[in-house]
Parts: C-alpha cells; structure tokens; sequence
C-alpha cells in the first residue's frame, strides 16, 4: 500500500480547491434526490457527460418521478434511452424503479442502494454519497487514472488484487464528512477533464507539484492494464421487408445489450459473405424467399464499433406483395414511414435514416 503520511489529506485539499473553481453546473449535482441522482449516474455508466446531459432532462422530463417509471412500459423506457447504447441500463432501471416503488421508497443505506438491479460498487457509492453524505469512495476508470498517476501505482486496474488495492486506496482518501460528496465530484471531474486519459494538462495542474507519475515521466504509461481489450468482427445482414404498406419488425428476445429493441429482419453470419449470397440460402425462410418480388442491396460493409464488437453489416429491402407465412420468430408489422414510435438500436436507426425509411 502505498505510505501515505499526511499526503491523503493534501491530495484531498488540492482536489477540492481545484473543484472549487472548475466544478461543472450540472443538472443532476446538489439535488439531493436520490432517484435523480440514481439515473444521472445509470445514464453516466457508460455515457459521456456532454451526451448524457440532454438525455438525462428528457427523461427527467418524461419520468419525473420513480412512480411514473415504475407505471411505464419496458417500450417506453427504451424509446427514451433510444441512442445511449447498453440498453441493459434501461431495462435494470425500469427493474428496479418497480423494486423500489413496492419496497415504499428509495433505499436510504448502502448496501440497500447496493441490491438495488444495475447498480454496482460505484453507483451505489455514488448514490450514497451524493444523496445522503454517506462515507463510500467512488472508484471508476477517471478515479482508477487520477491514483494511478498522482500516487504512481502501477498495480493493473483489470485484476481482483489490483482493484482491491485501488478501493482501499480510494476508501482511505475520503476527507471529513461533510466533504466525502464533494469530494467524490471532484475527482471524477478532475479525471474528465484535467487529468484525462490522452494529452493530461499537467502543465497547468495544481496536483502536478506533488504527483509522483509527473516527477517520474509515467503519465502517459499510468493506469496499466494486464489485457488488452479483444474486439471480435461479427457480420450482420439485415432485411428491410416490405409487403404492401407494411414493414416487418422483430423484438431482441435474446438477452444481450440490445434485449427489447426492435429491428428489421436479421441474419447473422460468423464469416462475411459476398453480398447478396444470404439472401438465398437457408438462412432466410422459405416463405419469405418465395414471397419477394424485388430485392434491392442498399449497402454492404458499413462498420459500426462497440466496445467489444465491430459490427459489419450489409442492408436490404426486400419487396413483396403478400406478407410471408412464417419467419420462425414473432413478427411486429409496422406501417411504413412510422417507424419512430420503436426503439432501435443506433446502426438500425442510422441505416433506416439513411434511406429515408424511418
Ligand atoms: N460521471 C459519472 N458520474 C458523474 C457525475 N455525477 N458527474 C460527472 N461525471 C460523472
């Protein structure tokens, strides 16, 4: 561990009088509300600030209160998340707005924060501490770099005995009680915007006096991680299917990050394939091979990066005029042109957009 000697308490001070003059007025900090806290920091997860913002007042807007969250259709809620990405944040807070509303309030306690669906270690600390003043440390992947550089800690962050190491550290940091709120602000924000991950501002950084990474030359190397993060390639070939005046949809049953949202029909693939080939293979049922009349490839190879995934994904329309028997899945029929009622994923959205079919 690393000695900390009275540094904790200078670390502390200097990261509050820098958030003193820096903080950002945001619309979710100084509420004291912890539902509104809880989805600013749900949206947050995964989000940057600058695109979260609007979100977070729309669907303020829309679901001022847990109750009128709760009251809500999963639908619902996934229209209004439409674009954030990680839709598994939306259905858990949908969850868990229900879990509170039948346990009669917001969880006052940690641990009660903790159980709460969707909410890990740093939401609930996050929670705690901006709510109710509670003393838990934040530690997310701003904090994880701000340590990692200010303390010279060159334990990976990706491994359990180097997240602990980081909690504890974190734990330790905590200045009095009346400060652990702010302070938990104020280190986010100093890793998003002063101490950020590429091109760090240490020659305006009141902390660079003291930082050990600066002293060393390691601030590009620090925080190390033991893996590189893996992205796998996986091809997607979807079909815009027409019959008469209608579309066909189909609801995400299977339980990956874009569960409950809607798109056309799709064929997944594990190799790419020359455009057009799926189209004729056993990948596509019968009925809906032998009902189309016109088939149109509107684009191949367009790329769309995840965290973990490229997704590489060629879009048809197929025509016909009578709507097919049976495609094996539950189909949702939609009226051509009125499509923003559903919840899409960002690439269907874009595609759909694109050639002026949503
Ligand atoms: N990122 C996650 N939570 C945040 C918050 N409360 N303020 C700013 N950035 C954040």
């Amino acid at each position: 561990m690393v000695k900390l000697n009275n540094y904790e308490d200078r670390f502390a001070a200097l990261l509050l009088a820098w958030y003193n003059e820096n903080r950002r007025d945001l619309p979710w900090r100084g509420v004291g509300d912890p539902y509104k806290i809880w989805v600013s920091e749900i949206i947050l997860q995964q989000t940057r600030v600058s695109q979260g913002h609007d979100y977070f007042l729309r669907f303020m807007e829309r679901f001022p209160r847990v109750e009128d969250l709760a009251a809500a259709s999963e639908d619902e809620v996934l229209k209004c998340w439409q674009g954030l990405g990680y839709y598994s944040r939306a259905r858990n807070l949908h969850a868990a707005a229900r879990q509170v509303v039948e346990g009669g309030g917001f969880p006052r306690t940690y641990e009660g924060i903790r159980r709460l669906k969707g909410v890990g270690d740093y939401t609930a600390a996050a929670i705690a501490s901006f709510a109710f003043g509670l003393r838990h440390a934040v530690v997310d992947g701003n904090v994880y770099r701000v340590l990692a550089r200010y303390f010279g800690v060159d334990s990976p962050i990706d491994t359990g005995q180097g997240k602990k190491y980081f909690a504890r550290l974190a734990e330790e940091l905590l200045p009095a009680d009346k400060y652990v709120a702010d302070y938990n602000q104020a280190v986010m924000d100093f890793g998003a915007m002063q101490c950020v991950p590429k091109g760090p501002k240490c020659g305006q950084c009141p902390l660079c006096e003291s930082c050990l990474a600066f002293r060393d030359g390691k601030v590009q190397d620090l925080p190390v991680k033991s893996k590189a993060l893996r992205v796998t390639e996986r091809y997607l070939h979807y079909m815009y299917i027409q019959a008469g005046g209608e579309v066909a949809l189909f609801r995400r049953e299977a339980d990956d990050i874009w569960k409950g949202l809607y798109e056309p029909f799709l064929v997944e693939t594990a190799e790419p394939c020359e455009p057009g080939t799926v189209l004729d293979s056993d990948l596509v049922p019968p009925s809906v091979r032998d009902a189309c009349t016109k088939k149109t490839l509107l684009c191949t190879g367009v790329r769309h990066q995840l965290t973990h995934r490229t997704l590489i994904c060629d879009f048809y329309k197929l025509e016909m005029p009578d709507k097919p028997a049976d495609f094996g899945r539950e189909v949702h029929w939609a009226k051509a042109g009125e499509l923003s009622g559903f919840a899409f994923p960002r690439l269907v959205a874009m595609l759909l957009e694109r050639f002026g079919l949503s």
